[in-house]
């Protein structure tokens, strides 16, 4: 038994929703640590499909205590709305849901300055979520931030709020010529909200604390993936958090010395959603129809995902950054059928060739991706359980990708219900 982290290994949606629903049968605890409701974590289970977006996917079982950290930013309308969405599907939340005191909040104008920046950056936006994840992140690292803590002072908080959003109300008109937000409508709804959000919270370190001297064991879910992360990936176009594995220890208080093991998730192929740099792209009628094949639409926005082959020099780099005991390989049922397949071991730049990721952004954008072609397969691995029984050609595709990345692959997914898993050993 062991305290896992799971991290996404490149641009988000991975299926980290799928991954964490199964590990969490061996573990007690499931913490998110960092993002807000910009996540879309989709878990299915029979007939039944859940996206969650603020509480960990470990919810869904219905004896696991669930932790939303420091690190994550909370939108506490779109979580009482995940509760009780969760609640109309007879999943109580009630004394097994735990949400840091301490966490900063997303408010009306952090949503509104989302939207008015990414308007004003025209062709160069970002293409985020709009749900207020940088802008509430920016108050917290300017000092300026609201905390769930702060719920529990009608007097502290309005005086918050107050400063927030004079300040805010002054950068919506004067710099974006946008409609200013009313102070009574903010405090009411929040006062509201601060009633049922009360009994969640809690000091979380001391928790997982308790936790470690009772021999449970935590699992730690990701949001977002190691090419979105603030400071190693593709910036500007990344999210405002650390999703890599380190953000585990920072966005709860637990220390890395009680971290056994760390876990990427990975598809078999590469997506993006939103702008920024991809070098494996796919272009033209394929693209569309490998998005149709692939069924990738934003779990949260509905955007179109951005598809592309299996990159061994982003992967090399999240590989690095994350040191991951191992790999579950999601999605492998999606290539069925494909005549070859292609897997870009390096990228080539004005003649030169680069095995690591650039981060010059401006090299990036301009990097052609070079490639190792191997046959694809025409068997159907959607029903395939045992490892040994998947078609030869996509064994040899695994067995590629992993002498690459020197990590050993020990799950694969063939389809999003639980039981379409294979265990690796
Ligand atoms: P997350 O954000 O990393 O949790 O991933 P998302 O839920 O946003 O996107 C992953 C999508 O792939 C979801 O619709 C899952 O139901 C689906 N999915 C997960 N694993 C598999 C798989 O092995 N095969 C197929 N076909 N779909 C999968
Ligand atoms: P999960 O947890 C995929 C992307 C947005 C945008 C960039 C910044 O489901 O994997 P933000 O709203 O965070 O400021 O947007 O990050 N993004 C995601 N892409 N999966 C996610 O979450 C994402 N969360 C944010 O599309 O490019
Ligand atoms: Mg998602």
């Amino acid at each position: 038994m062991a305290n896992i982290v799971i991290v996404g290994t490149l641009f988000g949606d991975e299926g980290k929703g799928k991954i964490v629903d199964l590990l969490t049968q061996q573990v007690d605890y499931v913490v998110r640590f960092q993002g807000g409701n910009n996540a879309g974590h989709t878990v299915e289970i029979g007939d039944e499909q859940y996206i969650l977006h603020l509480i960990p996917s470990g919810i869904l079982h219905k004896d696991k205590m669930c932790i939303i950290g420091n690190g994550v930013v909370i939108d506490p309308k779109c979580l009482l709305d995940e509760i009780k969405f969760l609640e109309s599907r007879g999943m109580s939340v009630g004394g097994r849901l735990f949400i840091s005191d301490i966490a900063h909040m997303i408010f009306p104008y952090h949503k509104v300055l989302d939207e008015l920046r990414e308007q004003k950056k025209g062709k160069k936006k970002i293409g985020t979520t709009k749900r207020g994840i940088g802008p509430a992140y920016a108050d917290k690292v300017s000092r300026m931030g609201i905390r769930m803590i702060d719920l529990l002072n009608e007097n502290i908080f309005k005086e918050k709020l107050s400063m927030n959003l004079e300040e805010k109300n002054d950068l919506i008109k004067n710099v974006y010529n946008g409609e200013s937000l009313s102070f009574n409508e903010i405090f009411d709804s929040y006062m509201r909200y601060a009633e049922q959000i009360k009994p969640y919270l809690a000091q979380i370190p001391h928790i997982l604390h308790k936790a470690l001297i009772d021999k449970k064991n935590i699992l730690f879910e990701g949001a977002q993936g190691t090419m979105l992360d603030v400071d190693f990936g593709t910036y500007p176009y990344v999210t405002s958090s650390n999703p890599t594995a380190g953000g585990a220890c920072i966005g709860t208080g637990f220390a890395p010395s009680k971290i056994d093991e760390v876990v990427g998730v990975t598809k078999a192929y590469s997506t993006r959603v939103g702008e920024g740099p991809f070098t494996t792209e796919f272009s033209g009628s394929f693209a569309d129809w490998f998005r149709k094949q692939g069924n990738e639409y934003g779990a949260t926005t509905g955007r179109p995902r951005r598809c592309g082959w299996f990159d061994c020099v982003l992967m090399k780099y999240s590989v690095l950054i994350n040191q991951f005991d191992y790999l579950a390989m999601t999605k492998l049922d999606v290539m069925d059928g494909l005549e070859s397949i292609k897997i870009c071991t390096v990228y080539k730049y004005k003649g030169e060739i680069f095995d690591v990721f650039q981060n010059d952004l401006e090299i990036l954008k301009n990097c052609e991706p070079v490639y190792e072609e191997l046959p694809g397969w025409q068997e159907s691995t959607k029903n395939i359980r045992d490892y040994n029984k998947l078609p030869k050609n996509a064994l040899a595709y695994i067995d590629r990708i992993t002498q690459f990345l020197g990590v050993p692959i020990k799950i694969v997914s063939v389809g999003a219900k639980r039981e379409a898993t294979i265990f690796v050993d």
